[in-house]
């Protein structure tokens, strides 16, 4: 995808891109909103060294984050999640390339697959599409019904917009989570693994 010549036609359903127009050359989609180089490698650790047998994620965009996560383990399923079309076709390219089985990929939007969900129940969490602050909060708001006490909320772009940035501040500061990780781009929150609310902030 790095020498890719070729360019798609988007359809943004989020807060719309700080570079890039509707027609994007591949390469830019992956250098911008691709879990690439050590986002990659760090939801590549998280996934090998939890295991988390339900994953979902928000934002597929080429795969790349859900390839990072899907390999670390191999006997978990991620369900991901992406309206642009045009988009999640180059994903289910990258997933049938590299032979990668574990990927349940849905065409919908954020709100209309919380619509519909049923009987589900997440390890991991991953939100990383609309960077919007009060969007990013009411969909965690309607994901409590999908997870449980000890489900990892990985949240991108904290920092992406002063919306985003107040809407993490207000997630870090909730009761309904114990422990909260500032990795600068990454939030992480988890419900419910510290008796006494913890916060941290560490580079990455
Ligand atoms: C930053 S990219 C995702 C990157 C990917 N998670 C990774 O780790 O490589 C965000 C994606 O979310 C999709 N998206 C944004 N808002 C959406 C919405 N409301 N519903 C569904 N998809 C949305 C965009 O089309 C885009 O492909």
């Amino acid at each position: 995808m790095k020498s890719s010549k070729e360019s798609i036609e988007i359809e943004d359903f989020g807060a719309g891109s700080k570079h890039l127009g509707k027609t994007r050359p591949i390469p830019s989609i992956l250098k911008t909103s691709s879990s690439i180089g050590k986002y990659g490698e760090f939801l590549y650790q998280v996934c090998k060294h939890y295991k988390f047998k339900n994953t979902l994620e928000f934002g597929t965009s080429l795969g790349i984050g859900s390839s990072y996560m899907a390999l670390g383990n191999k006997g978990g399923t991620i369900t991901t999640i992406e309206a642009c079309e045009n988009t999640r076709k180059l994903a289910l390219n990258n997933f049938k390339s590299k032979e990668i089985n574990n990927i349940k990929s849905i065409h919908s939007t954020f709100s209309e697959y919380l619509n519909n969900i049923k009987n589900e129940q997440f390890d991991l969490i991953y939100i990383d599409g609309h960077h919007d602050g009060e969007a990013l909060l009411s969909y965690m708001e309607k994901l409590q019904n999908y997870s449980h006490s000890k489900t990892m909320f990985i949240l991108d772009d904290i920092r992406w917009s002063d919306s985003m940035l107040n809407a993490w501040n207000i997630i870090k500061k909730s009761p309904q989570y114990s422990f909260s990780l500032d990795l600068f781009r990454f939030g992480i929150v988890i419900p419910a693994i510290e008796e006494n609310k913890a916060n941290y902030t560490l580079s990455l």
